[in-house]
């Protein structure tokens, strides 16, 4: 039989900091994440500064508290992986300097890992079935990409955000009705008792890039009928404002995802990154693909948002694909998918 191969896990690109022993690419030992929220709140958003710091403060307790409660020594380990990129370079180096250090300290090899890479590997943690090539649907804080997965370590994208992404038009928007930080999960709580079809939110089409997306025009749609209800003294009903602009965005990812993967022939769609954990896409994305025939995977909330795991879990298809770090592995603050 062959010998498990186990993977600790560093992830610290914006206001978490996680670590995660994984085996086997599959299996998750432990995922400890240590989360700033708490102190962003009180500034509307991350201060790059300040989750830089925070790291600093925590990055060793939660390497250490990862491998006990995995129930192993760094010994049993057969690499670090970390992500260096793309995210907030001060904080991104933080992860990648301590994973260095445990790499060498144990003489182990060292993986570097593109964030967004180990969002997608965050659906084989629950869905042993699922295996490339797949499409798919990454929308976080700071991306919204469509990639066809031709295989665990191959990408090619076919659509992505020409301005805001999706994560990012649901914090502006939440910020404008006074609902705070982070606004993703509390939009789409307060949706929930709101009407989808009360206001006619745009849908943006880009000429010519058919899988492309923005999101900046309908996040000043909602600001602007904030503006005019104002100025008319009509009052706003929150919960039909969260409902109708979260309607139009995940109208939009559901149309572009399950377009795209008819015309590429793809019958299996993930869904990755931090809005993928909202209720109301999931919800229109299985819909979506319950018409067309097609197979949809998202993984639990813990593993859409940023966490550890995914990075041992993309690590491990690196380290057996061959991917190796030098110590003079840097943070890369703009990392493009694919790149290596
Ligand atoms: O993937 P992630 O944890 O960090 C990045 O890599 O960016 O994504 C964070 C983003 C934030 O914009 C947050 O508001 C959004 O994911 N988010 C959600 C939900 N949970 C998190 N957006 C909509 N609905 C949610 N339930
Ligand atoms: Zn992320």
């Amino acid at each position: 039989m062959a010998k498990d191969v186990l993977i600790l896990g560093i992830e610290s690109s914006c206001d978490e900091t996680a670590a995660a022993v994984v085996k086997n690419g599959r299996e998750v030992l432990s995922n400890v994440i240590a989360s700033q929220i708490d102190i962003h709140t009180l500034y509307g958003g991350v201060v790059p500064e300040i989750a830089s710091r925070k790291h600093i403060e925590k990055i060793n307790q939660v390497i250490e508290e990862a491998l006990e409660e995995a129930g192993v020594t760094l010994g049993d380990i057969d690499a670090v992986s970390v992500t260096y990129g793309p995210g907030l370079v001060g904080a991104l180096l933080v992860g990648v300097s301590a994973a260095k250090a445990v790499a060498y300290a144990a003489c182990k090899p060292l993986v570097g890992v593109h964030h967004i890479e180990g969002h997608i590997a965050a659906n084989y943690i629950e869905h042993h079935d699922l295996e490339p090539s797949f499409l798919c649907l990454v929308v976080s804080g700071g991306h919204t990409h469509l990639v066809r997965v031709a295989d665990y370590n191959k990408f090619e994208i076919i659509g992505c955000t020409h301005d805001d992404a999706a994560g990012e038009a649901f914090d502006k928007v939440a910020r404008a009705i006074g609902l705070g930080y982070p606004g993703g999960p509390k939009i789409d709580k307060l949706a929930k008792e709101g009407n989808k079809f009360a206001i006619e939110f745009p849908r943006a089409k880009i000429d010519g890039h058919e899988f492309d997306f923005s999101f900046s025009g309908v996040k000043s749609a909602v600001l602007n009928y904030l503006n005019g209800c104002e100025m008319k003294n009509i009052e706003i009903n929150r919960a039909d404002v969260a409902a109708s602009f979260q309607h139009a965005v995940v109208e939009v990812l559901v149309n572009r995802a399950v377009n795209a993967a008819k015309l590429f022939g793809d019958n299996q769609i993930a869904v990755a990154g931090g809005v993928a954990a909202n209720s109301a896409l999931r919800e229109a994305m299985q819909e979506g693909c319950d018409e067309a025939g097609i197979k949809l995977y998202y993984p639990s909330p813990v593993y859409c948002t940023d966490n550890a795991a995914m990075i041992a879990v993309q690590g491990y298809y690196d380290y057996m694909a061959g991917s190796r770090s030098g110590l003079d592995l840097n943070a890369v603050p703009n990392l493009k998918i694919g790149q290596r």
